[in-house]
């Protein structure tokens, strides 16, 4: 497979056999320098980061990532540059893509990722939009791949809470994708919408995965090996809407009995992060105030207990997030 000079836009944007690709590389890098045995293959490249929203774990990511592989990043935030108010996306993208091997973008709108990868000229990696999360749903196939003794065809991944949004989304046609057995378990109007149902069914087509969407709790997570899910209000919503969220998503919180109903002692935990499991943060303490509730999508139990894996997750965002710069930059024959 050759992968040099490709965008990372969407999952959809690849084939099953080439996300999977993405994941053993990932796995390779992530032995390589544990071991001692990295090699910059990165080196003079420039990755200009535009961040539209906040992060903690994908910047973090693409900065260490770019820095151990030899390459140097420049942060945007749109505060502080043109783009946006001044300076549209088509005629930011033909400056950058000037300067910069790559770009990195997070944003609202997919529209703005396709459209900065249709006129930057160099390879564009989506950090999130509203619509995917393409490169967290790499590191949490690796970190499945590293805690669930089974092949990814036949594991079982529950996803639990608003499957509408990006991390939901994305978690359902990349599970697809691997062949894995997906439950969707939301409130009817919290569910995927038929796009992304439709593309998850073509890749399952392919692949032979399984897929369900219900909004029966015990019957989703019945024989899972993985139970995610992700905040319940996405940045770029209103803080007006946790009152319904709230009343809607809470019979979809991950806690304890969530996990026994698995009926797998070995399940684990997987999360996007960042979570509302204490109070502990602003947010949580606002939405405390206002429900009562002092762990919202997950409880801290089962957060912090030894089946939950997100710090794990994590780290991996950084291993993945080297190979799709890699397998974008270097010379062929990496990936
Ligand atoms: N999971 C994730 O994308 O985290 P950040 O928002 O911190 O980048
Ligand atoms: N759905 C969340 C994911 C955060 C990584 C959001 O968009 O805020």
């Amino acid at each position: 497979m050759n992968m040099q000079g490709c965008s990372f836009l969407k999952e959809s944007d690849f084939t099953p056999e080439e996300w999977l690709g993405f994941v053993e590389l990932a796995a390779k890098l992530k032995a390589e320098r544990a071991d001692g045995r990295e090699v910059q293959r990165l080196a003079g490249k420039s990755v200009a980061l535009i961040f539209e929203k906040t992060s903690t774990r994908t910047r973090s990511a693409f900065e260490v990532a770019a820095f151990q592989q030899g390459a140097h990043t420049t942060y945007l935030d749109p505060n502080a540059s043109q783009i946006g108010h001044k300076e549209s996306i088509a005629d930011t993208a033909r400056v950058l893509g000037r300067m910069y091997d790559a770009i990195e973008f997070r944003g609202n709108r997919q529209a703005d990722v396709e459209l900065l990868a249709e006129h930057a000229g160099v390879p564009v990696f989506n950090g999130l939009t509203d619509q995917w999360h393409p490169t967290q749903m790499l590191a949490d196939a690796l970190t499945i791949r590293e805690h669930v003794a089974k092949p990814f065809d036949e594991v079982v991944h529950a996803y639990l809470g608003d499957a509408r949004f990006n991390t939901g989304r994305s978690l359902l046609v990349s599970s697809a994708m691997l062949g894995m057995d997906v439950r969707i378990v939301a409130p009817k109007e919290f569910q995927p919408d038929t796009e992304a149902v439709a593309i998850a069914e073509a890749a399952a087509a392919k692949t032979g995965a399984r897929i369900t969407i219900t909004d029966n709790v015990e019957e989703g997570v019945a024989g899972a090996d993985a139970v995610s899910t992700d905040i319940w209000v996405s940045m770029g919503e209103p803080k007006t809407v946790w009152t319904e969220r709230i009343k809607a998503l809470a019979p979809y919180q991950v806690n304890a009995d969530v996990m026994a109903a698995t009926g797998n002692p070995d399940a684990i935990f997987l999360h996007c992060l960042p979570s509302f499991h204490d109070l502990d943060t602003t947010v949580g303490r606002e939405v405390y105030e206002m429900s009562g509730m002092d762990g919202l999508e997950v409880t801290s139990e089962v957060f912090e207990s030894a089946a939950s894996k997100v710090f794990d997750q994590a780290e991996n965002r950084m291993h993945t997030i080297k190979a799709v710069m890699m397998a974008a930059l270097a010379e062929p024959g990496i990936f």
